[in-house]
């Protein structure tokens, strides 16, 4: 089948031709990070205006490197929240037209769920059971999966995700917007000892906290009086992902004992951390567990994901009508699967 994925949900304007799942005929993000840099953050109103002047020349951009024109696509699969509202309208407004005009059917996405199938897009023959850890700018969740689309949230954030607490001190660095990535570049030189932070809820619980985190690291940081761009903050860096990938690590394999997985996957904008893959990848060696981690492109936010989560929902025979929420809040674990009638 041929599914053409639409995301929308923050700061992406983003379209895709995935085929079967698995094949990407192409995947064309439009990043709006250059608009929102000078604000230190995305701004709402921003991003849903800059997705109504780049969806459909996305659009086209996209059905161009498939090769196809939109006739010969099956089904149309949109990104339906989590997510900012005005920005996810837009999307989902776009893709009921299609749906409509084509006419072909239509399927929303839930945001994370993408996320996961971004996984399957990149290793097709993944074994259930599956323990996924989703790290991305506003979720920190550990899921369990059964099969396709069955999810069990057994540990979520109680506070900021990984990758807010990660954008928010480098914020106060001085770095700029997203700081995930200029955290993971400048730590690099960096010496993870050399600042002490508290461990995040080190407890036994499979929740998260990294709001104490991120005041620990502002507080160091007023302390400190270094410059922004001396060894210290290079340390500092370091140590702020040491800590973030630590507890990460950790509660995933305590998940993992739980849960009792044939494969662990790790997906999210936060999975395109070097520092995180790195200790995955050595926690998931030591226990035996195969892991699959999207290569970082597949990390971020992108179309193919949820056109290939859209796939495997088709593929089960669900369908969503019209009236598609362009605001889908539901966490994944409560999903129900509504089949047609
Ligand atoms: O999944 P995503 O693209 O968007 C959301 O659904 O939120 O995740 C964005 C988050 C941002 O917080 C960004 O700083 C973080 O992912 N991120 C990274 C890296 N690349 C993106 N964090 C750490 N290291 C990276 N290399
Ligand atoms: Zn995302």
């Amino acid at each position: 089948m041929i599914v053409l994925g639409i995301e929308t949900s923050c700061d992406e304007t983003a379209v895709a031709v995935v085929e079967d799942g698995r094949r990407i005929r192409s995947n064309v993000v439009a990043s709006q990070v250059q608009l929102h840099r000078r604000f230190g953050g995305v701004v709402p109103e921003l991003a849903s205006r800059k997705h109504v002047e780049r969806l459909l020349p996305v659009l086209d951009e996209s059905l161009e490197q498939a090769g196809l024109p939109l006739t010969r696509v099956e089904g149309i699969a949109v990104s339906h929240g989590p997510g900012l509202v005005g920005a996810l309208t837009v999307g989902v407004a776009a893709a009921k037209g299609l749906a409509l005009s084509l006419p072909r059917p239509l399927i929303g996405i839930n945001h994370l769920e993408g996320h996961i199938y971004a996984a399957f897009l990149s290793e097709p023959e993944i074994e259930f059971p599956v323990l996924a850890l989703i790290v991305s700018g506003a979720h920190t969740d550990l899921v369990a999966m059964s099969a396709h689309g069955s999810y069990d949230v057994l540990g979520r954030t109680r506070d900021d995700a990984a990758g807010e607490a990660f954008d928010k001190i480098a914020r106060a660095m001085g770095l700029p917007y997203p700081g995930g990535p200029e955290l993971d570049e400048l730590g690099r030189q960096g010496d993870p000892t050399k600042v002490a932070l508290p461990l995040p809820m080190p407890d036994g619980s499979l929740d998260f906290s990294f709001s104490g985190l991120k005041t620990a690291a502002l507080l160091a940081l007023r302390k400190a009086n270094h410059p922004s761009d001396g060894q210290w903050a290079v340390d500092l860096a370091a140590s702020v992902q040491h800590v973030v990938a630590k507890v990460l690590v950790n509660k995933t394999m305590a998940a993992a004992e739980r849960a009792r997985p044939r494969t662990v996957i790790l997906v999210g904008g936060v999975a395109a951390n070097s520092v995180l893959r790195a200790r995955m990848e050595q926690a998931c060696a030591g226990k035996g567990y195969r892991l699959v981690i999207p290569p970082p492109a597949l990390c971020t936010d992108n179309a193919a994901m949820v056109a290939a989560a859209g796939d495997y929902r088709f593929g089960r025979g669900l369908r969503d009508d019209l009236a598609l929420s362009a605001y889908s809040d539901l966490p994944l674990g409560r999903r129900t699967e509504r089949l047609p009638a």
